[in-house]
């Protein structure tokens, strides 16, 4: 039995498409001093060239992080664990005059290779990025950006790529809501893995 949602609530869709990764994403402001924000809606969207699209609130604000990368075209993804969660959760929220974001979280720079922008030290894996496109997807800004250098943490993951349970817990986020004085953020804890090997048909 499949329960429509209504017209009228069809905003709440996006929320099917649980759980988001949400990543740490570190520009230069027009000072030359460093910003960070969490996104969650980026995903790869082509393997050769490698590329990602990243969609930032253009209306009816637009986020600091989208006028920072429509200013220079660059960004680095930063994939924290969840131990950082609190950090990445206070990293959404606004700053006072003259305040820093990197410097209120306490991070550290890892500098990049291709790019102004730096890393973070304490995320696992770094993705060094140019926009090459951008596109007014409605309220947000879909911006499509080019892999120029890709980092991680040794331990983290396997050589080929595989996370590494063990050491390192990725922040995957399910949930949130906005009290007075505080936001909650759900984010799930991954208990293993789940293997199968799936026969081709015999037509292949
Ligand atoms: C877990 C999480 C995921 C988020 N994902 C997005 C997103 O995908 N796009 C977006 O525009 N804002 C997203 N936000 C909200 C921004 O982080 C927030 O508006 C922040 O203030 C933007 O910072 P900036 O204006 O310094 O760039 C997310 C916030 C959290 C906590």
């Amino acid at each position: 039995m499949k329960k429509n949602i209504d017209q009228g609530d069809l905003a709440q869709s996006v929320f099917l498409l649980q759980p988001s990764r949400p990543i740490l994403c570190t520009t230069i402001n027009t000072d030359g001093s460093l910003h960070v924000a969490p996104f969650s809606w980026i995903n790869p969207v082509s393997h050769k060239p490698p590329r990602v699209a990243m969609a930032l609130l253009n209306k009816p604000k637009k986020q600091n992080s989208l006028v920072n990368i429509e200013r220079t075209g660059e960004f680095v993804v930063n994939v924290p664990s969840l131990e950082l969660a609190e950090k990445l959760v206070e990293c959404s929220y606004l700053i006072k005059e003259g305040e820093n974001k990197f410097r209120r979280a306490g991070f550290n720079v890892l500098p990049s290779v291709k790019v102004s922008p730096p890393g973070i030290q304490e995320c696992k894996a770094h993705l060094e990025c140019k926009v090459i496109n951008s596109l007014d997807a409605g309220d947000h800004i879909l911006l499509v950006a080019d892999i120029l250098q890709a980092s991680y943490e040794e331990g983290a993951y396997s050589s080929n790529l595989l996370i590494n349970l063990e050491r390192f817990t990725p922040a995957i986020h399910i949930l949130n809501y906005v009290l007075d004085k505080s936001q909650v953020h759900v984010f799930l804890k991954p208990c293993g893995s789940h293997t199968i090997e799936v026969p081709y048909p015999d037509n292949q």
